[in-house]
């Protein structure tokens, strides 16, 4: 792991952003794993500006999302896919085609799961996967568990998660369940850039650095991966003893 910090969440999303903007110049027709949440804002910012100022296309470029709600209508406001679309696709010549999101209203989950499983490994697998960290340490919504996750799957989410997203669901509650991404599939992506920001991901930081690896802290994975870039903002650095 390679640990950088930062003083502030927007210089965070100008460096994040120049990776991606290099990936993308360097190989057009990447495959980028995207997160959604407060975290990776600034970085989509940046890589919008970044497009709008340079020469380069994400014509060819093919995008998987780690997660979407289950019995969220993909049209909601607090839908994964309605995300995505005003943060940044719309913002960039992506094409639709090939953005792809999990179906969270798939009547066979398990079917729906194994479709996106397979058509993530057919693209040739994730050059760069963007994450964030729950304040549970989760990553997708691989929430904390007995065992480490393989492929995409359907979960139930904690009350952690719950109350730390249910802001955003003003007029209806929010759903309980997600379709997400395992840990397997998060590990087979080449590259992995983490993202946190805040006091909140202090602990969890903490945790997946300086703890042992277990599926409690599902961020620890990381520390197997041999290519992953952690970037941290003072706060959420601020119980790093190393
Ligand atoms: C989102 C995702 C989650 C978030 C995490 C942090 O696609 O997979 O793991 O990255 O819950 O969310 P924020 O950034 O809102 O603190």
């Amino acid at each position: 792991m390679i640990i950088k910090t930062f003083k502030t969440a927007e210089e965070i999303g100008v460096a994040v952003a120049e990776i991606f903007t290099k990936q993308v110049k360097n190989k057009p027709d990447s495959v980028l794993g995207l997160a959604t949440g407060a975290t990776p804002i600034p970085t989509y910012n940046n890589i919008i500006k970044n497009f709008n100022e340079g020469d380069f296309s994400f014509k060819a470029v093919k995008t998987y999302n780690l997660d979407e709600y289950c019995n969220l209508p993909k049209e909601d406001k607090n839908s994964y896919y309605t995300f995505m679309h005003k943060q940044l696709f719309d913002s960039l010549d992506i094409l639709e085609e090939n953005v792809h999101f999990l179906d969270g209203n798939a009547a066979d989950t398990e079917a729906e799961c194994k479709r996106y499983d397979d058509e993530i490994n057919a693209a040739g697998g994730i050059d760069i996967q963007l994450l964030g960290i729950g304040n549970n340490a989760h990553i997708g919504f691989n929430e904390p568990a007995d065992e480490f996750t393989n492929g995409s799957f359907k979960i139930t989410l904690t009350q952690s998660t719950i109350d730390a997203n249910k802001i955003y669901f003003d007029e209806n509650p929010m759903p309980t369940h997600a379709l997400t991404m395992g840990i397997k599939q998060i590990m087979s992506a080449k590259q992995i850039i983490l993202i946190a920001t805040g006091p909140k991901k202090a602990e969890a930081i903490k945790n997946m650095i300086e703890g042992p690896v277990t599926p409690q802290v599902p961020a620890s994975i990381l520390q197997e991966h041999d290519d992953v870039l952690i970037f941290l903002d003072e706060d959420a650095a601020s119980l790093l003893t190393k």
